[in-house]
């Protein structure tokens, strides 16, 4: 596949329901592939799963626009980019001796166990199923958080600027995806590992079609989640959530 070097159009708002129904808006109206908004604030911010994401003034929020005419299974590798780009970017950062982002698949970027940031993926299909638009959306938490399930970059490092998270994470992004293009998934897929949240360890799998009890063996090369269930059967887990009991 062509590498090809990304054009990103920046676009800043104060204030928006959601920067993906934002970036829809653009796309129907004609916006080029590397089409990026990013807000002050949200009202209407989307998590994974339909839940809701919390977005007052401090953090980023961003969504920007693919368009990789591709099937929507190899869209979904996308999140593992992303994913990758961000912890990559989060690390630089936080540069604190000994701790390091984590990823917990899917994709939710994790701070000593607590949520520092996260991923949403959406995307418009044509007739023939493939995806047309890719709108890759994140939640980059800058505020400290006290308490909570949260965390945020100034817990760790001082004066983070939202502009130079957003910029370095194109930069990294950029550079994952012509990974990718050149090179296939599974070199994504081992940075991805580099990064691994309980791999190895103890945890339940909630998918739609009930939950799961095992140990995290491994990604695979698709970037389902392999857990060895207690009965010895290997379960692919390509949606859902995970939890880990430590
Ligand atoms: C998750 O549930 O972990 C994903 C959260 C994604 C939040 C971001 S914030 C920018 C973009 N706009 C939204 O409404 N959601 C995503």
């Amino acid at each position: 596949m062509a590498v090809m070097p990304m054009n990103w159009k920046i676009h800043h708002v104060k204030s928006v329901d959601s920067t993906q129904h934002l970036l829809r808006e653009k796309a129907v109206s004609g916006a080029d592939e590397g089409t990026v908004v990013y807000a002050d604030k949200q009202t209407g911010g989307r998590g994974r799963q339909g839940r809701q994401w919390d977005s007052p003034t401090g953090n980023l929020y961003c969504s920007l626009l693919l368009k990789p005419e591709c099937s929507l299974q190899e869209a979904g590798l996308y999140a593992f980019i992303v994913a990758v780009a961000l912890a990559n970017t989060i690390e630089d950062i936080i540069d604190t001796d000994g701790i390091q982002p984590k990823l917990k698949w899917p994709n939710d970027v994790l701070i000593e166990k607590r949520k520092c940031a996260g991923i949403l993926l959406e995307t418009e299909t044509n007739s023939k199923n493939i995806v047309t638009h890719l709108f890759i959306g994140f939640g980059v938490n800058i505020l400290p958080q006290e308490e909570g399930d949260r965390i945020g970059l100034s817990d760790y490092a001082e004066g983070v600027l939202r502009e130079t998270v957003l910029n370095n994470f194109l930069k990294n992004l950029e550079y994952f995806i012509n990974i990718y293009r050149k090179n296939g998934f599974l070199e994504i897929a081992s940075a991805w590992r580099s990064y691994a949240f309980g791999l190895g360890e103890r945890g339940r799998a909630r998918t739609a079609s009930g939950e799961y009890h095992g140990v995290f063996k491994d990604l695979d090369d698709d970037g389902a989640l392999l857990l060895l269930l207690d009965n010895g059967d290997i379960k692919r887990i390509t949606a859902g959530d995970v939890y880990f009991e430590k």
